[in-house]
């Protein structure tokens, strides 16, 4: 066989939000892909990082009162636990925080200049006096100038879908400080993609075969014909305040965080080589024969299809082989929603007990290889691995590998006239897993397991076993039935990595995994049958999605502007219901760090009882008696230690230690309202 050497990537995920399963589509279908090339022995490495700069990071650190190096610290640590947890098995996870990464990215820079490829030119941009810093499109917010809806942001508007420039919005507010932002001048660096050079190379490269045919497409429309120059210059400088790299000899411009994103790429290759004495350049040079393959969504496919090749050709490297590009994942048919849970993080999932390969499953039984969005149906997605993984699949296992070891001590008959058709299978499912057409894939794969558990149901071994005579078909049927699963188990190990390695392993006494040629040999042997899968319980299911509806953002969980301050109506503030209450108990909670059980009596309102995060300032006995203020009307919310229903306000901030529990002026009583 052809040995391929191949670098794959999935997309890098920004370092200021939790993994969530829609993430996981990409990282599931990359992983899925990278372990059926290895298993097939290919040399095939996989790299990924988190994508630590820019402005929404800058600002999540500040808000959470740490440095952006700190949050991006606990943010890796956070997305490769999760990762991990999915069986995603990176050869590399790095952080584009990195020497590797600004080392390159300056040097790609430099190349560029050299080409004659750099201008610098002054931009008029919305500059937030409040916060001395300029503003990211996505940081202001105003008026649509198209519909006049309020509260759009500054790229386009989600209620009539125009799109924008920012000093077209009417009423424009700075979303970071609520300030009114001003116009102010400033220097730019731009890559000139406009120059005819590249023009003309991504016209050539997008329509010669890195792109699926709708992608290719799309850069075509994007492109427009020769002449057209649709194209225009992409402005790669970001001014500080910013969290990047500085661009070398422009003090207080930094690269823009897309420049370095894909750099991060190579940065993260290049940590890996230097741990394990891989040839960088052999994968990364202009006449490199190895393949560079990128697993991303369909929003990124502009910096991926035309910056990313663009600026790797004119900066003297090779360009990507393949750009697989996947669609965006919907829950129940919609767009993830956090009120209706099913912005579902993989934590959460994971925490709920529910099985990864579960979800890995059917993520692969939905992806074609196409740009098509997918859905997660939660009632399909159990009905699915209900009745293919445990009714069709494990079945075959645990319902004869029994009478196997129990009458034959686990010896197989010969099974070797079935290697042929084994090997067929494999020719043909191949294909399907190199193409990404895993719906398929699967769909063949379970057709096979059909046809076996219809075999086995005629054959009926439950029935040849109470009869002594009948040993020999008994052992033929069971010994066709376990080849079949260790054919299929073969077959579905880059799904399900973990499960079939353990049927490798503890049903079938492999000392390694399952490796695609195994097709072509056969087990003479099992041993006792032990518990592979459990079903899925459709109360796991509801758990989980009132886990996530119950689940406040955690500040690494929303976007990054919860912290803003934009401006709301009387009547928004009005429907706040603000209390006096007294503080008639107050109680350490077992088990919790940081809250403390208060007991409160609000007059009229009678008592409630709130779970306040205060414990790290307060010692409970000398709350009692206490007057303060509370949210009377929040909706109840399950924790941990019990309901809580209400808030008790506090003030903080991030520079000052401490926290301040409000109090009112002498003469109030409970139940008072504050208005
Ligand atoms: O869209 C995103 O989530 C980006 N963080 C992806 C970056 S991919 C690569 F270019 F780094
Ligand atoms: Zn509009």
């Amino acid at each position: 066989m052809n040995l391929r050497k191949i670098l794959v990537t999935s997309a890098l995920p920004y370092a200021n939000g939790a993994i969530h399963l829609g993430h996981l589509v990409e990282y599931i279908q990359t992983d899925l892909w990278v372990r059926f090339q290895k298993m097939q022995g290919h040399e095939c490495w996989y790299v990924c990082a988190d994508d630590t700069h820019g402005t929404p990071i800058m600002l999540r650190a500040q808000a959470e009162g740490i440095t952006p190096e700190a949050l991006i610290e606990r943010v890796s640590v956070e997305h490769r636990r999760d990762f991990a947890g999915f069986h995603i098995a990176f050869d590399n996870y790095y952080s584009t925080h990195s020497e590797e990464t600004r080392t390159q990215a300056e040097e790609i820079y430099a190349r560029l200049k050299q080409a004659g490829l750099i201008e610098i030119r002054a931009i008029e941009q919305y500059y937030d006096p409040v916060k001395a810093m300029f503003l990211p499109d996505r940081f202001i917010k105003g008026e649509c100038p198209k519909c006049g809806a309020a509260d759009q942001y500054g790229d386009n508007c989600e209620a009539c879908g125009a799109a924008y420039a920012p000093t077209d919005l009417k009423n424009p507010v700075s979303a970071v400080s609520g300030a009114k932002p001003e116009l102010r001048q400033s220097e730019h660096y731009f890559f000139k993609l406009s120059d005819p050079h590249c023009q003309t190379f991504l016209r050539e490269w997008t329509q010669g075969g890195p792109l699926q045919t709708e992608a290719a497409n799309k850069m075509q429309e994007w492109l427009g014909e020769l002449g057209d120059n649709r194209l225009t210059d992409w402005d790669i400088s970001r001014d500080a305040p910013y969290f990047g790299f500085e661009i070398p000899d422009a003090p207080g411009k930094y690269f823009y965080v897309w420049l370095d994103a894909p750099v991060g790429y190579m940065g993260s290759f290049r940590n890996l080589c230097t741990r394990t004495g891989l040839d960088f350049d052999s994968f990364w040079n202009k006449d490199s024969q190895a393949e560079l393959i990128h697993f991303i969504g369909k929003d990124i496919l502009y910096f991926h299809a035309l910056f990313w090749p663009a600026m790797l050709s004119h900066a003297g490297y090779r360009t990507p082989t393949q750009i697989f590009a996947h669609g965006f994942l919907t829950v129940d048919g919609a767009k993830m929603s956090k009120s209706r849970g099913t912005f579902i993080t993989a934590e959460s999932y994971l925490a709920q007990g529910l099985n990864p390969e579960w979800l890995r499953y059917y993520f692969a039984a939905k992806l074609n290889g196409s740009m098509e969005d997918i859905d997660l149906n939660m009632n399909d997605f159990t009905a699915r691995v209900n009745s293919d993984l445990i009714g069709k699949y494990i079945n075959i296992a645990s319902r004869c590998t029994g009478f196997l070891t129990k009458y034959f001590e686990g010896r197989l008959a010969d099974v070797q006239n079935e290697i042929p058709r084994a090997i067929e299978h494999g020719a043909r499912i191949a294909p399907l897993f190199e193409s990404r057409d895993t719906a398929r894939a699967l769909r063949e794969i379970m057709a096979l397991a059909d046809q076996l558990n219809g075999d086995i149901a005629t054959a009926a071994p439950w029935v040849l076993a109470k009869d002594d005579t009948q040993r020999e078909a008994l052992q033929a049927i069971c010994s066709r039935a376990l080849h079949g699963f260790w054919v299929l188990s073969i077959l579905l190990s880059p799904v399900m990595p973990v499960l079939t390695s353990r049927i490798a392993r503890t049903l079938f006494g492999l000392p390694r995994d399952f490796l695609w040629n195994d097709l072509a040999t056969a087990p003479d042997t099992v041993l006792p049958y032990q518990h592979l899968m459990a079903r899925i319980d459709p109360e796991q299911i509801t758990a989980l999605l009132t886990a996530n509806r119950q689940n406040l953002p955690t500040p690494s969980q929303e976007p990054a502007m919860t912290e803003t301050t934009s401006a709301i109506s009387i009547d928004d503030f009005s429907k706040i219901d603000l209390r006096i209450a007294r503080i008639a108990e107050a109680a350490h909670v077992e088990g919790a760090d940081k809250l403390l059980k208060l007991t409160l009596d609000v007059g009229e309102l009678g008592t409630k009882q709130v779970f306040a995060g205060i414990k790290s300032a307060y010692d409970p006995a000398t709350l009692v008696g206490r007057l303060t203020v509370m949210v009377a009307n929040l909706a109840p919310r399950k924790m941990k230690f019990g309901m809580s229903e209400g808030m008790v306000l506090a003030a903080s901030a991030s520079e000052v230690p401490g926290l301040f529990l409000l109090s009112p002026d002498t003469g109030a009583t409970p139940g008072m309202k504050v208005k």
